[in-house]
């Protein structure tokens, strides 16, 4: 099955926040949610919404403010419940 692509934003703007302290935990919550077979993490050239923190897409859809304090938050409350919807066979 082809894996769907989940981006986070390594432009320079979310580099300066931090993202590189947020890539490894994220890594972690799609292992822990047992993701790795259906998604793959890309890094992203500017995503166009850096005045809201660190940013991510997954199909189309952002998720911003991101922060390596609030990502397992993030992660299980915003991000998941998306991925789930969109497939629907997770
Ligand atoms: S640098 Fe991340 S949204 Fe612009």
């Amino acid at each position: 099955m082809a894996k769907e692509n989940l981006f986070l934003c390594m432009g320079s703007a979310c580099h300066q926040l931090g993202v590189y302290e947020v890539l490894p935990k994220l890594q972690m919550l799609i292992q822990t949610h047992k993701l790795e077979d259906i998604l793959e993490l890309k890094g992203s050239f500017c995503l166009e919404t850096c005045s809201h923190g660190i940013v991510m897409k997954f199909k189309g859809q952002h998720f911003l403010n991101i922060s390596s304090q609030n990502i397992e938050e993030k992660f299980t409350q915003e991000i998941l419940p998306v991925i789930k919807a969109k497939l629907s066979h997770v």
